[in-house]
C-alpha cells in the first residue's frame, strides 16, 4: 500500500495551509532496543522543538517522518490523509520536506538535481518527456537568492558545499515546492554562527510563512525562546508536551533525565 501522490501535482505545491500531522501507536525497535515506544502526537503549524538525551529516539521519529525509516508498527496521517512512506522522495511528494545534514541530499548531484529531484520540469517533445535542464537551472538560482544564499554555481555537485550550504540547499527546496511540513534535526549543529544565523533566518521564515516546522535539538535555551510547542522525549517516549512559555530549563532537564515523570 502506497500513498504516492502524482509527480505532477506534489500535495507541498497546493500551497494550502498545514493540517495536523498525526502519529498513533508508532514504534520502532533496532534488535532488542526499543527506540520507540507507541507514541502518539499531533504536530500543529508553527515551530515544534523535540528535545531529549542521547538516544531518546528523536532522530528514529523524524526518520519515520521522512520516509527514511519505516515504523514496526503504527500510523501516521497527515490532514485526512494516511501516509505509508517508503523513501524521502515518497515523503516530499506527500509535503515533507526534511533536512539532516548527511542525509537529506544526495551527494553526487548537483545542487538543480537536489532541488527538483522527483519533481523536475519537463516538457512534451516528440511523444517523450524532456527534462527542462536549464530552466531547472534558473529557478534553482532565483529559489537560492530567494532564502538569500550565495552558491556561485548550481552545477557543483552538493558534497562539494560547505555544512551550511547544504542546509541551505535543502530550505531551499523546501521553499520553491511549500512543504506544509518541514523536519529538521539538529540542523545548526555543525555550523558556524554565521550559518547558524542564516538557516536560523530561514526556517523564521518558513515558520512565518504558516508552515508546521519541527525541530530536533540540543539548544535548550534558544528552543526555549524560539518554538511555540516543546516535546520533550526520553527512552523511546514522549514524556512531556508543554507551552515553552509555561515551563522553565530545569523542568524540561528533569523530564529528559527522568527525575521527573
Ligand atoms: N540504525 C540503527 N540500528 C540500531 N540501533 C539504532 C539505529 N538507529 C537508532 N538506534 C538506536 O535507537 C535508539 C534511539 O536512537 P536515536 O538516533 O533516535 O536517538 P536520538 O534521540 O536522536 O539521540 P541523539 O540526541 O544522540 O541524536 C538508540 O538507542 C540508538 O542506538
Ligand atoms: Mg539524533
Amino acid at each position: 500500500m502506497q500513498s504516492k501522490t502524482a509527480p505532477s501535482q506534489p500535495a507541498g505545491n497546493s500551497g494550502a495551509a498545514p493540517t495536523e500531522l498525526r502519529l498513533e501507536g508508532v514504534s520502532k525497535s533496532y534488535g532488542g532496543v526499543r527506540a520507540l515506544q507507541e507514541i502518539n502526537t499531533t504536530f500543529r503549524s508553527g515551530l515544534t522543538g523535540i528535545i531529549g538525551d542521547n538516544g531518546a529516539g528523536k532522530s528514529t521519529m523524524m526518520k519515520i517522518l521522512s520516509g527514511v525509516t519505516r515504523p514496526d508498527t503504527g500510523t501516521i496521517t497527515l490532514g485526512e490523509k494516511a501516509l505509508h512512506l517508503t523513501s524521502p522522495v515518497d515523503a516530499r511528494l506527500s509535503g515533507i520536506e526534511s533536512l539532516y545534514q548527511d542525509l537529506a541530499l544526495a551527494d553526487t548531484l548537483d545542487i538543480t538535481s537536489n532541488i527538483f529531484l522527483g519533481r523536475e520540469m519537463t516538457r512534451s517533445f516528440a511523444g517523450l518527456r524532456v527534462l527542462q535542464d536549464r530552466a531547472m537551472a534558473k529557478a534553482a538560482r532565483e529559489t537560492l537568492s530567494q532564502v538569500n544564499i550565495r552558491i556561485p554555481d548550481v552545477a557543483v555537485p552538493v558534497r562539494a558545499l560547505s555544512g551550511g550550504q547544504r542546509q541551505a540547499v535543502a530550505l531551499a527546496r523546501a521553499v520553491r515546492f511549500n512543504a506544509p511540513v518541514v523536519l529538521l534535526d539538529e540542523p545548526t549543529a555543525a555550523l558556524g554562527p554565521r550559518e547558524t544565523a542564516a538557516v536560523n533566518d530561514i526556517i523564521g521564515r518558513l515558520v512565518d510563512s504558516g508552515r508546521m516546522v519541527i525541530i530536533v535539538t540540543h539548544d535548550i535555551p534558544a528552543i526555549v525562546g524560539m518554538a511555540d510547542h516543546l516535546i520533550v522525549m526520553r527512552a523511546g517516549r514522549i514524556v512531556r508536551e508543554v507551552d515553552p512559555r509555561q515551563t522553565n530549563q530545569e523542568e524540561l532537564l528533569a523530564y529528559m533525565v527522568g527525575s521527573r515523570t
